[in-house]
């Protein structure tokens, strides 16, 4: 089993060596091989996605993926910006399907911005489509560097843009979700103003036909932001577009307690994934031992279980967080009165002696 391991930039590299460390305490006989991606990758091959990275990700049967960005590539021209490196991988993998489950740990109820009653219990599952929408439709007018100027337009835009059997597999993703669940799906949409959503909309109605034991609702993206914060557990499997779910599980990790909790797996058709905590690259906090891990360390058991078919060490990993919080271990961001301040790498260690 061959991992790509792509720490990239900020908190990235240190939050990425605590989940390498805990993966390699479970003994998997696991390949992790390294190489650089976004803002690193560009210092030292002037790409933000190089093509020995790109290939060692394709011979790969998963990636594990820290974050990509700093202010300081702002001014880059959009191609070689870091984030680049993030989107080509997904694309050039066909990683379309996105799941990011958003679930409040009991320790944790006191560290969301929200009333405990609203969360405890929480357990949701964004599933973002992740290769089309506005993301990757035809962009116009491109901001001219050095000077970060639009020289001369007068206009920019991108394109949003959805094509049938790209709604038609994620909705099957997410209906397939569903019944390990709850058997119920929210799809999100702008169906009130956009053609592209309205299009959504009614595949997702289609697709839904195959599916009569699921029981399906249909949410604007604005009601469901509103929603998200006034009634969360109303939720359970949501689906919906690139954007609106990017910044939906945003939203939806706050509830958490955390954006430092969340972990994601995005996975293409052959069951090859790419693992990733749900949060940045948080140049503010970088190099100062204080991120929190746990995100990736849940990645990369998201990774054991979806990519490398090893469940049972996936349930010690997840298991074994349960444990360290359980014994009030907390990194600043989710720190609170009457439990222990720890380091990024003193909550990996933790979790490394919790597995046994
Ligand atoms: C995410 C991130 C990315 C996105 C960025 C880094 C390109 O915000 O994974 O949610 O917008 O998809
Ligand atoms: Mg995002």
């Amino acid at each position: 089993m061959k991992i790509a391991v792509l720490p990239g930039d900020g908190i990235g590299t240190e939050i990425v060596a605590q989940a390498v460390k805990v993966l390699e305490a479970l003994d998997l006989n696991l390949e992790m091989e390294h190489a650089l991606v976004g803002g690193a990758a560009f210092e030292a091959h002037g790409h933000p996605l190089p093509e020995s990275t790109l290939k060692l990700a394709k011979e790969s049967d998963a990636i594990l993926f820290g974050a990509v960005g700093d202010w300081k590539y702002d001014k880059l021209d959009r191609p070689l910006r870091p984030e680049q490196a993030i989107l080509g991988l997904r694309k050039n993998l066909g990683l379309f399907a996105n799941f990011r489950p958003a679930i409040c740990y009991e320790e944790l109820v006191g560290a969301s911005s929200l009333k405990p009653e609203l969360v405890s219990g929480l357990d949701i599952l964004i599933i973002r489509e992740l290769t089309g929408d506005i993301y990757f439709g035809q962009p116009r007018g491109r901001r001219v560097s050095p000077d970060g100027a639009f020289a001369g337009a007068d206009e920019a835009f991108d394109t949003m843009r959805y094509t049938r059997p790209e709604v038609e597999r994620i909705a099957r993703v997410a209906f397939e979700a569903a019944r390990k669940r709850s058997k119920r799906v929210t799809s999100v949409d702008k169906a009130n103003v956009l053609e592209t959503f309205q299009f959504w909309k009614d595949i997702v109605i289609e697709v839904h036909k195959d599916y009569p034991d699921i029981a399906l609702d249909h949410m604007y993206v604005d009601n469901a932001a509103m929603q998200l914060v006034k009634e969360p557990k109303r939720f359970d499997v949501v689906v919906t577009g690139n954007m609106f779910g990017d910044i939906l599980s945003d939203e939806a990790s706050m509830l958490t307690g955390s954006i430092g909790m969340l972990p994601s797996a995005s996975l293409n058709t052959k069951n090859q994934g790419l693992y990733e905590p749900s949060h940045g690259s948080a140049p503010d906090i970088a190099g100062q031992g204080i991120a929190n891990p746990l995100a990736t360390i849940l990645s990369a058991a998201m990774m054991l279980r979806f990519s490398l078919n090893q469940s049972e060490a996936a349930d010690r990993i997840e298991a074994a967080v349960k444990t360290v919080l359980a014994q009030g271990l907390r990194t600043a961001d989710i720190h609170s009165p009457g439990t222990q301040k720890v380091s990024t790498a003193q909550m990996g260690q933790a979790v490394i002696k919790a597995l046994a």
